[in-house]
């Protein structure tokens, strides 16, 4: 028998039931309900909307399903409409009449919000935890490889000398603004839009503030229309999603390049990656391609979101039904993504030779070379051409410009001197960028210790 039994003739349509119902989906949220029906209990005894006694027995019997569903007591029907009827229809089996009383002044378009509200503040939680915790393997790498000299790369060709902890450290900045995109939508999301009712609020006189101050929520929503047809929380957290696993695509694309005989910067874990079934040489980053594609799937649960959103007039519609298997998917996705390239990234060994025989080639030091000539007081164009033709002769001559004789730069420009050579070494390359934001060792040594400090600090502050 439906909680909306009573306009009804007949019973609904077996299909139709399946159809409409939510609860393979919503029984997730079976805690969150039951704790937010208990602050709405509390707060109606509170205010005398029902009586004080009626509203212990209440808060009594839903922690009596709450245990039993802990201990294995009680199973959630799954032929009920949703998680909501379901926790309704079995407080009334326990404690009868008074069961009925906990929906006054509240709507299931209300109670969907809250609850979906909870649930993600919670699994934004483990989100930042788990990110965090990535932060600190990555961390840990860059420093063990704060001047291990590897090529730079624009256009994927070799540019200039930088650091593997100094690439590292870039991966460390967008995962920083993503836990400050997730404590940021955090904020929106620990709203109560309970007293919303259906659509319009209702006549009883709820204290709706102390409901959110129980739940530990930041305070109530302004308007009862918006708060029952507002998804902004679920679209911002898919969006600060989205973004995060932009950065583990990218990041798993040069994991996946990196472990190529080609590159062969890196040697992943045998742990981390599996073997082909026909020919035998191969170790595939599958890990890597897999947080790559599984991007894919979170971007579209962004777009089927933005979708099922755009087009819906206020207030409640059951369109709204659909936000949840997208944000739990992505939520799920994300996080078996992050913890699982964590560890990847943790057992990974970097090869460093190969790294500093790479940067050898390419003639990434050209643009030193030329800087060296700036340093001597030739204008920059100047230099530059010269050490263009330093670069064509070298090319011809089949020669770096390390290994280029004095005389043939001589030949270019009179500035040249033998202390050129030092010049352009690797090392100075690298130690001389110094620039805040550089790759120079102690640049990135002060970047990792003020990212530590600020991880540290964001950790005391972060209201978890
Ligand atoms: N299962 C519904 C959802 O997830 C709950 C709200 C139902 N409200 C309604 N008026 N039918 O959105």
């Amino acid at each position: 028998m439906k909680l909306w039994a009573g306009r009804f003739q007949s019973e609904i349509d077996q299909k139709t039931n399946d159809f409409n119902s939510s609860i393979s989906f919503d029984c997730r949220m079976v805690h969150e309900d039951i704790k937010g029906s208990m602050a709405h209990a509390a707060m109606l005894g509170a205010q005398n909307i029902i009586s004080p006694d009626e509203s212990r027995k209440i808060i009594d019997g839903l922690q009596s399903i709450l245990d039993d569903l802990q201990s294995g007591a009680l199973q959630i029907d799954k032929t009920a409409e949703d998680i909501h009827t379901f926790i309704e229809g079995e407080l009334t089996k326990r404690i009868g009449d008074s069961g009925k009383r906990l929906h006054t002044a509240r709507s299931r378009n209300d109670q969907v919000a809250l609850d979906l509200r909870l649930y993600l503040i919670g699994k934004t939680d483990e989100l930042h935890n788990a990110v965090c915790k990535l932060l600190d393997v990555i961390l840990r790498q860059a420093q063990q490889h704060a001047d291990t000299i590897m090529p730079g790369y624009t256009h994927l060709q070799r540019a200039q000398p930088i650091t593997f902890g100094h690439h590292l450290m870039a991966y460390a900045e967008m995962l920083h603004r993503d836990l400050e995109r997730l404590s940021d939508c955090k904020k929106r999301m620990a709203i109560s839009p309970l007293g919303s009712g259906a659509l319009a609020g209702t006549t009883y006189p709820l204290d709706r503030e102390k409901v959110a101050e129980n739940l530990h929520l930041n305070g109530v929503t302004n308007n009862s229309l918006d708060g029952v047809s507002d998804r902004d929380f679920c679209l911002e957290l898919l969006s600060a999603l989205s973004i995060l696993m932009v950065h583990l695509s990218r990041f798993s694309e040069e994991i996946i390049l990196w472990c190529s005989w080609e590159f062969k910067f890196i040697e992943l874990s045998d742990a981390f990656a599996t073997g082909s079934s026909i020919m035998p040489q191969k170790k595939n980053p599958d890990i890597a391609e897999l947080v790559r594609g599984k991007s894919g799937r979170v971007f579209g649960d962004l777009m089927g979101m933005l979708t099922v959103m755009k087009g819906i007039p206020l207030a409640y519609n059951k369109d709204m039904q659909e936000d949840k298997e997208a944000v739990f998917d992505a939520v799920d996705t994300v996080l078996i993504c992050v913890d699982t390239f964590a560890a990847m990234l943790d057992t990974m060994t970097v090869l460093k030779d190969n790294m500093r025989t790479a940067a050898a080639k390419g003639f990434i030091n050209a643009t030193d070379c030329a800087d060296y000539l700036v340093y001597k007081g030739l204008p920059f164009r100047d230099a530059y051409k010269a050490v263009g033709q330093l670069v064509a002769l070298c090319i011809e001559k089949n020669l770096t410009l390390e290994t280029l004789p004095i005389e043939e730069y001589q030949k270019i420009c009179a500035d040249f001197a033998p202390d050129v050579y030092d010049a352009i070494a690797l090392e100075t390359c690298v130690q001389k960028r110094l620039v805040k934001g550089g790759p120079a060792p102690d640049c990135v040594s002060h970047e990792i210790e003020a990212m530590r400090k600020t991880l540290r600090k964001e950790a005391e502050e972060y209201d978890g």
